[in-house]
């Protein structure tokens, strides 16, 4: 199915998209009149788009500048690439905020990290509302502190009726740990005799994870040139078209998402089948 770009899809997780073009009154006229955004037009736009956001703390080391402003550099990215998203047409964006590994970092960096989610939030719910995105929050929050977990809710609450695109943050997330949780999930329901072991399916466990609402991603982009899923969206991105960015984070605007798009344009997707 083609879509356009500025479509605005009825509700994130519809199975279909729509054929209307959608107001793009909350996308400023720069990126509407972007000369890319129209090279988009005519060919299939991946509803879903996760990104490993990479590469923070080398843009930061170039300017002999700590790593946290490097991560505020990389906020001002994802504002620019939620914007792009929601003109192109992109239904979902996934962005890998917070690894649970990442709490190994110094003390000092995690605070920043948390400090900057709360400052995200204050100063982007607004936008964010007005633009119609829908924020999630995915990951275990139970170990945020409580200033950071009040600004989770917050996002969630305010924009829980928005659906032009879902924006889902994975922070405290690992890949494996929700495969956990899931997989706990499902044995209790077996040991409760509310499920059969031969009833357990790829639906079923697909329904434990956070996404469960969300196709899974088309196109994982990870930037700053590495080639690793570290350990996000394991089970989601079996089938996302891989694209490696060579910008760090902070310098991945929205031109970049439009090449990336693009390049996932010319893919052939054959999911395991042969060509046709
Ligand atoms: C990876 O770069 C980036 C992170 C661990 C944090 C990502 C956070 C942001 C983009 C800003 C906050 C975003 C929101 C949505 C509030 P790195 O530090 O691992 O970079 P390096 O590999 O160069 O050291």
């Amino acid at each position: 199915m083609v879509s356009t770009p500025t479509a605005v899809p009825a509700t994130p997780a519809d199975t279909g998209r729509p054929d209307s073009v959608g107001t793009a009154a909350s996308v400023s006229p720069s990126v509407a009149a972007d000369p890319l955004l129209q090279r988009l037009a005519g060919a299939p736009v991946p509803r879903h788009i996760a990104i490993i956001m990479d590469g923070n703390g080398r843009w930061a080391r170039e300017r002999h500048m700590p790593r946290p402003f490097g991560h505020r550099a990389g906020m001002k990215a994802v504002r620019a690439v939620v914007e792009a998203s929601i003109a192109a047409g992109v239904e979902w964006l996934s962005l890998f905020a917070f690894s649970q590994e990442n709490w190994q970092r110094p003390v000092t960096e995690i605070s920043a990290l948390m400090s900057l989610l709360e400052e995200y939030v204050a100063s982007e719910i607004d936008e964010l509302r007005a633009q119609g995105v829908r924020v999630r929050v995915h990951g275990d929050l139970t170990r945020l502190d409580a200033a950071a977990g009040r600004a989770v809710q917050r996002a969630v609450a305010e924009t829980a009726h928005c659906t032009r695109l879902g924006l889902n943050l994975f922070i405290s997330y690992g890949g494996r740990a929700e495969l956990v949780r899931a997989m706990q999930q499902i044995a209790e329901d077996v040991a409760r005799g509310a499920l059969r072991p031969g009833a357990i399916t790829e639906d079923v466990i697909r329904s434990r994870l956070y996404t469960e609402d969300c196709p899974d991603p088309d196109l994982l982009i990870r930037t700053s040139g590495e080639r690793r899923l570290s350990n996000f969206m394991l089970w989601q991105v079996a089938y996302a078209e891989l694209y490696i960015s060579g910008a760090l984070w902070p310098d991945f605007d929205r031109a970049a998402l439009y090449e990336a798009i693009l390049d996932f344009q010319r893919r052939d997707r054959r999911f395991g089948k042969v060509a046709k």
